[in-house]
């Protein structure tokens, strides 16, 4: 009993002063493992009587816990130690200011987001979300565009295939438009309702102007005695604010929406060259977005009673908006992940848009 004492208080020692995880793993073969000391002891209780058995089995397997955990005890301090030892290495002072050429960017489409937030958000809208991948229901059934309306053929659409059905009218569709988050927001909220809804949205179309994958931004307002009136105000105000003029002349020519009646679309004033496009007074017209009063079909549809309520609504391509804004040629080049292209049009991540430190007063990072 003797040998255990002293074979005890050695091995814990040693444990003790194991500098890493390899020391402490010779530690365990020489007294636990197959051909280990403790082991051996082990082995030669066979040629004991059963009483001394008994008693130096005992003995052995209070040894064998205290060292097992004992090992598992430093197996933990140094792998603490050595995560600590890491993490100081590996230290990243997080004040320390970025290096320009390191400074990431934020996309243009991103920072137009950011202004149009900005300016409906000091008007009172909440932001309001939809899923990509939309059922006919929401993007055109309950917009009043039922199944083979001709202005289905407007939106080049993407369907998808309902795993559950063959009747092509079960098929989802990605997302043609944003108004689709009308409706959604209609089922889940009562008026009074101010929405804007950015996101992505998708048609069959590729060139200078137009991607497969966009996107918009939708407006929707419902409220007791909401006229035309309110529709005009409010984009005025938006447009201005916008393009951060304080005159800027509008107008409304009549359109056609299913989801609207009357519907319009306004225009702001330009000035076109061979080479400029000039935003503000000028003697030519941009149009800048669809918009009209919520059919009492879209109401009905969202649950809304249409003699009780009315509303307006409005949608613009937000990539068509940093175009205009930012002088960019080519939608096509906002999509391809370009690095110098957004360290060109990008914007500096810190310079957030608001409407009293400015939309994009700080600038793009190239101009
Ligand atoms: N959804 C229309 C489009 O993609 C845009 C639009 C027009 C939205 C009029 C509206 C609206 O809410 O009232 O072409």
């Amino acid at each position: 009993m003797e040998n255990i004492e002293t074979l005890k208080s050695q091995t814990l020692a040693a444990v003790a002063a194991a500098a890493d995880l390899k020391a402490l793993e010779e530690i365990r073969v020489a007294t636990l493992g197959k051909k280990g000391s403790v082991t051996e002891l082990m082995k030669g209780l066979a040629a004991l009587t059963p009483e001394e058995k008994k008693e130096a089995g005992k003995g052995l397997n209070v040894l064998k816990t205290e060292i097992e955990a004992a090992l598992d005890a430093r197996r933990a301090a140094l792998a603490e130690a050595e995560l600590n030892a890491k993490l100081v290495s590996e230290k990243v002072d997080v004040t320390l200011p970025v290096r320009p050429e390191n400074q990431g960017r934020i996309h243009p489409v991103s920072k137009i987001y950011e202004e149009v937030a900005a300016i409906f958000g000091e008007m009172g809208f909440e932001v309001a979300e939809g899923p990509d991948i939309e059922d006919q229901f929401h993007n055109f059934n309950a917009l009043n565009t039922p199944a083979n309306h001709p202005a289905r053929q407007m939106q080049d659409t993407f369907y998808i295939p309902n795993p559950e059905s063959d009747n092509f009218d079960d098929s989802y569709v990605v997302r043609t438009q944003t108004s689709a988050v009308q409706i959604r927001t209609m089922e889940t909220k009562r008026p009074p309702i101010r929405i804007i809804a950015p996101g992505r949205t998708y048609r069959s179309d590729y060139d200078a102007t137009h991607t497969p994958m966009f996107h918009q931004v939708e407006g929707l307002v419902i409220d007791k005695n909401i006229t035309m009136a309110h529709l005009k105000g409010c984009l005025y105000d938006f447009v201005k604010a916008f393009f951060e003029l304080d005159e800027l002349p509008v107008r409304y020519r009549p359109s056609y929406f299913p989801f609207t009646e009357p519907s319009a679309e306004m225009d702001i004033g330009c000035k076109k060259t061979k080479t400029e496009l000039k935003i503000g007074a000028g003697n030519d017209w941009l149009e800048i977005l669809g918009c009209g009063m919520v059919h009492p079909n879209v109401l009905r549809a969202g649950g809304i009673d249409p003699d009780e309520y009315q509303g307006f609504a409005f949608g613009m391509g937000m990539d068509r908006l940093a175009m205009l804004k930012y002088g960019i040629p080519d939608l096509r080049t906002f999509f391809e992940s370009d690095v110098r292209w957004l360290k060109h049009y990008g914007f500096v991540p810190l310079d957030t848009s608001s409407m009293t430190g400015g939309l994009s007063n700080n600038g793009g990072a190239a101009r």
